[in-house]
């Protein structure tokens, strides 16, 4: 199954009474595995976590930390774009030239390198003295 097909799938569990609106995210690691994660939203609104969020949690937990390829998808009318927080969550797992497809219900796509999406992205080698 192709990364976006995955985040599809994972798609229809997310948690989004609030805005009705579903995402859904797949990682493949370098390792070659597959880790999923979709929109869990709370009634406490800021509490509410993206599904870019939940993929990386599930990837830490495997036991993976080097991303190879993104994939997110919602029902909207363009691909859906990763928010501003999560391109900079992204980074910290993945290099400047990992591709990061997103997509939309009806079948568009579009893949952007993550340096595209987050120039000049903030890395720890900013904090070496
Ligand atoms: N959302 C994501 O899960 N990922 C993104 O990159 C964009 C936004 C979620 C957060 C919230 O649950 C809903 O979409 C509406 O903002």
């Amino acid at each position: 199954m192709s990364l976006v097909e995955e985040a599809r799938k994972v798609r229809e569990r997310a948690h989004a009474p609030y805005s009705g609106f579903k995402v859904g995210a797949a990682i493949r690691a370098r390792s070659g595995r597959i880790y999923t994660g979709v929109n869990v939203e709370n009634a406490s609104y800021p509490e509410g976590t993206c599904a870019e969020a939940g993929a990386i949690a599930a990837m830490v937990a495997g036991g993976d930390t080097e991303i190879a390829e993104v994939a997110v998808i919602a029902d909207c009318p363009d691909p859906v774009p990763p928010c501003g927080g999560c391109r900079q969550r992204i980074a910290e797992f993945a290099s400047g030239e990992v591709p990061v497809t997103m997509a939309t219900l009806a079948g568009a796509t579009l893949t952007r390198r993550l340096d595209e999406l987050l120039p000049g992205a903030f890395v720890s080698a900013h904090m070496a003295r």
